[in-house]
């Protein structure tokens, strides 16, 4: 049987493994060889930490087997556990039997000991995960995704399944990554000479999804509190360190509930997840604290006790006209926030989370309730220091009657809602939600600076290596 380092490395688990017998496998990650022992760091991935390994030179097969014994190769070693005189660790695993399952050639294999840029990383993005930093990401990044389960779960919100394939533009922005069977080079054609898509796989156009919402929105109207976390797609063409083409999102859907719900439960559950995170990878999260963000710890748990900030759109742009900021977009009623100007309100001005609502509804998807003001939406964008937008979402208008009105003067066609129209049409009721992209919750958890280093394979344009 196989123990796992974490197991073993853990201080608590001390005085009931120490003279015991236990076998590990991992990767090594550095050799020390010195006359009669050689040290073995392996790491297997279950925790930030290291197993050290003492081999004696007089373990069977022992000089044979320690040409292979380098960085990157794959070990099997079976040992009894001994308290360590070292400074380093606890205790240490002292080999009975030691097997190199998998060698890595030192000439070629690229993860040296030396440290490496991200760049070069994502150039090697199937072997990342063996450094450092990438372990780290994996471990935070798996730990919000339970938390996020956690949290929704333990207030009633039921798990659902919204599809990944669709034909209808959520956002409306038109970033849409298109599906089809259709033969490129001689598609179909109707004899008007258009694309026939009544050939294509689903006899209409298709694409991956931007947003469960719409789906999330049929099945709140049906069981109260849903939420859906899957991959979205964006074809837009952003070159930046905060935009993907395929990420993740988080999306509850909150039924009989307005804007006021919508923030108080976006903000629990950001508290919520970074909580969790602090609490269950403290060794992760030590070694952000040391080589990525310095400070991020601290940055975190003021986040977690301070309540958000809350300013209208309107009051936004107000505080941005008088910063005596020079911005590269310049600022007035009416324009989409950009980077810069959101960086602005959260780092500079407010110096912690803020929760903008009432946009411009001109700014803002077809699906957000109308204000009465007949100028802007109930709108909620929640933006954090170093990420900006974090989370996105709205109370979504339920009169049948506005949203078709308003369908129609957005360009779109009610009809080809016709579904989503329904639920307004059968016992309507008040509801909200937001999206949390589940990326830019990573990168603000672990202070990375890239979007393209928190996501395992990355995809942006001109990219989907691996
Ligand atoms: O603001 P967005 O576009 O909102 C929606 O899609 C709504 N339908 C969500 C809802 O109400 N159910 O996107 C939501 C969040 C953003 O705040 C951002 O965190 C993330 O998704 N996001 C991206 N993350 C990485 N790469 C991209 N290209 C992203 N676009 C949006
Ligand atoms: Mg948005």
């Amino acid at each position: 049987m196989r123990t796992k380092v974490k197991f073993l490395i853990d201080p608590n688990n001390i005085p009931k493994t120490v003279g015991n017998e236990y076998t590990v496998k991992g990767w090594v990650k550095t050799v020390r060889d010195q006359k009669t022992f050689t040290f073995i760091e392996i790491n297997d991935g279950s925790c930030f930490g290291n197993l050290q390994v003492i081999a004696d030179a007089n373990l069977p097969d022992f000089k044979a087997m320690i040409a292979k014994l380098t960085t990157g190769a794959s070990v099997a070693v079976t040992g009894v556990i001994i308290e360590s005189p070292g400074q380093n660790q606890h205790i240490e695993l002292r080999a009975q039997s030691l097997k190199v399952l998998g060698g890595a050639d030192p000439e070629s294999y690229p993860l040296q000991k030396k440290r490496h840029s991200f760049e070069f990383l994502r150039t090697i993005a199937h072997l990342r995960p063996r450094t450092n930093t990438f372990g780290a990401v994996a471990r935070v990044r798996n730990a919000l995704a339970f938390a996020t389960h956690a949290f929704f779960q333990s207030r009633g919100f039921l798990y659902i399944n919204t599809p990944i394939i669709t034909a209808a533009d959520c956002e409306g922005a038109g970033q849409m990554f298109q599906v089809t069977t259709l033969d490129l080079k001689a598609p179909a054609k109707t004899k008007e000479g258009a694309i026939d898509y009544a050939q294509d796989f689903f006899g209409k156009p298709t694409y991956l999804t931007v947003s469960g919402q719409l789906n999330g929105e049929s099945y709140a109207c049906a069981l109260s509190d849903v939420y859906t976390f899957g991959p979205t797609f964006r074809a837009e063409n952003s070159n930046t360190a905060r935009h993907l083409a395929e990420f993740w999102m988080i999306e509850p859907e909150l039924a009989f509930a307005d804007l006021q719900d919508n923030m108080e439960c976006a903000e629990t559950y950001i508290k919520y997840i970074l909580k969790y995170v602090l609490e269950t990878c403290p060794d992760d999260m030590k070694f952000f604290n040391q080589y990525i963000e310095p400070g991020i710890i601290e940055r975190l748990e003021k986040v977690i006790n301070t309540p958000f900030e809350h300013a209208t759109y309107t009051y936004a742009i107000r505080i941005l006209e008088k910063s005596g900021k020079k911005f590269e977009f310049p600022v007035s009623w009416g324009v989409d926030l950009q980077s810069e100007h959101e960086r602005y309100l959260t780092e500079e001005f407010f110096q912690k989370p803020v929760i903008l609502t009432d946009y411009p509804r001109k700014l803002k998807a077809f699906y957000m309730r109308d204000n009465s003001d007949g100028k802007t939406v109930a709108a909620m964008d929640v933006l954090v220091p170093k990420i900006g937008e974090i989370i996105g979402g709205s109370q979504r208008e339920e009169r049948i009657d506005v949203l078709d009105k308003k369908m129609r003067e957005f360009g779109l066609s009610p009809e080809s809602y016709w579904w989503y129209m329904e639920l307004r049409k059968y016992g309507s009721v008040p509801h909200a939600g937001f999206g949390a992209g589940f990326e830019r919750l990573v990168q603000f958890a672990t202070g990375l600076d890239n979007i393209r280093d928190v996501i395992p394979f990355p995809r942006f344009p001109g990219k989907a290596d691996f």
